[in-house]
């Protein structure tokens, strides 16, 4: 019986939790009401938002999984878990998050194609594995490679799950060579994720995790590495989550001319209000979360409490009782920064958060400007309403 399997249908899914916000059942997509997410600066893996393309598939013996590395290599190898195991144990906090994060949002000013997010297709996890340039030490790829021998340029990760966007073939993405090779990527075959093995939903037994990069290229469940020349061919590399101008719609478009969305860019939302909140006339405490791709750290959070006119600076954490200060060696650079600021409102108004990353970039004001048919990274300013009312209700 071979080590892992996916299903066809979705009658052997795992269990979730009650009170995660369903998207979509089968491919089943789900994320945690906003407030989880500045519960606590690690998600729980319940509450982790869960994407997937496919049934999630079945580990019927884990002595018997095993991964494959091969392509333009000279030693190709399999690898068992317990080969993976034996290779030294990193620890590395990252932020995960879909392209598809605010999708709903971007949405509403033209229409989209893709599954519907609020603004929970994000969580921040500490994840235990192997890192990628030490498991291609061992079929003879030395650390800081850009290019093999035989002319291996870029990694191919192939899990097995059924997608019907590859037409029931597995999802597979692709990174650099550069990359995958280079420990301070810290790019993970990860068995774990806080502390416990993977669940099923996550990518039990073994993911990949690529920090800074958009979740897309994390892939799960992994069965293949493959050394190629060229970027993985697969749909989700070539034919989705790439980003195009406002201009391009579905008659005009040509995927060829973009690349495949790799970093994510400065992002910030507002987890403690709803898109309509009613609020008594007071403080009123306002926190989320600012993550940035490509291991850039969190500069400022922006907030304004009057639709725009005037902004404050909010505070910004990772771990309690440790300063948070961007690009330091105290800080997880590949994690999200909380942040939090208590302002007097007493009236009706718009309260709106922006962040600014390690390298001035900013988030762009209107959802407008970067509205893309696919409604992948919507990075706009972040906009809630509060009514205030002065009864006692
Ligand atoms: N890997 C496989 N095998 N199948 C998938 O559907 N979805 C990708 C990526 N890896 C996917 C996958 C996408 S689009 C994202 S955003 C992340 O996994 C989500 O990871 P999570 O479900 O653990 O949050």
């Amino acid at each position: 019986m071979p080590g892992l399997t996916a299903p066809s249908d979705y009658s052997r899914e795992p269990p979730r939790h009650p009170s995660l916000l369903i998207n979509a059942k089968e491919p089943f997509n789900a994320e945690p009401p906003r407030s989880a997410l500045v519960a606590s600066y690690v998600t729980p893996s319940d509450f982790f938002y869960k994407r997937n393309h496919g049934p999630i598939p079945i580990v019927q013996d884990i002595d018997k999984y095993s991964v494959f590395v091969s392509g333009l290599v000279d030693r190709p190898k399999q690898l068992f878990m317990k080969d993976i195991w034996m290779l030294p144990k990193y620890n590395v906090t990252a932020t995960l998050q879909c392209a598809g994060n605010r999708r709903t949002a971007m949405s509403k000013t033209r229409t989209v194609k893709g599954v519907g997010w609020d603004v929970s297709a994000i969580g921040n996890a500490v994840w235990g594995g192997a890192k990628l340039s030490d498991v291609l030490e061992l079929v003879g790829i030395p650390k800081l490679t850009g290019v093999t021998q035989s002319g291996g340029r870029h990694v191919e990760f192939v899990s097995v799950d059924k997608c019907k966007e590859e037409n029931g073939g597995p999802y597979k993405a692709s990174i650099p060579l550069s990359q995958a090779t280079n420990p301070e990527a810290d790019v993970l075959l990860a068995y774990e994720m806080n502390g416990e093995p993977l669940n099923r939903d996550h990518g039990y037994p073994l993911r990949v995790v690529v920090p800074g990069v958009i979740g897309a290229r994390s892939v799960k469940w992994l069965e293949n590495i493959n050394i190629i020349a060229e970027e993985c061919q697969g749909f989700f590399m070539q034919r989705d989550y790439k980003m195009f101008p406002p201009s391009v719609n579905w008659d005009n478009i040509n995927w060829s001319t973009r690349r495949p969305q790799m970093d994510f860019p400065v992002q910030c939302v507002i987890c403690s209000l709803e898109d309509v909140s009613t609020i008594k006339p007071g403080k009123v405490k306002i926190s989320g979360y600012a993550a940035s791709g490509g291991g850039r750290g969190i500069e400022r959070v922006d907030v304004s409490v009057d639709g725009g006119k005037t902004w404050m600076e909010a505070s910004r954490f990772q771990k309690s009782g440790v300063p948070y200060i961007s690009e330091d060696a105290s800080s997880d650079k590949w994690a999200w920064v909380l942040f939090e600021v208590t302002a007097d409102i007493l009236h009706s108004t718009e309260i709106i958060a922006k962040a600014v990353d390690s390298a001035a970039n900013v988030q762009p004001e209107k959802v407008e400007d970067i509205w893309n048919l696919r409604g992948i990274l919507n990075t706009s300013w972040h906009r809630v309403k509060v009514q205030a009312t002065h009864s006692n209700l």
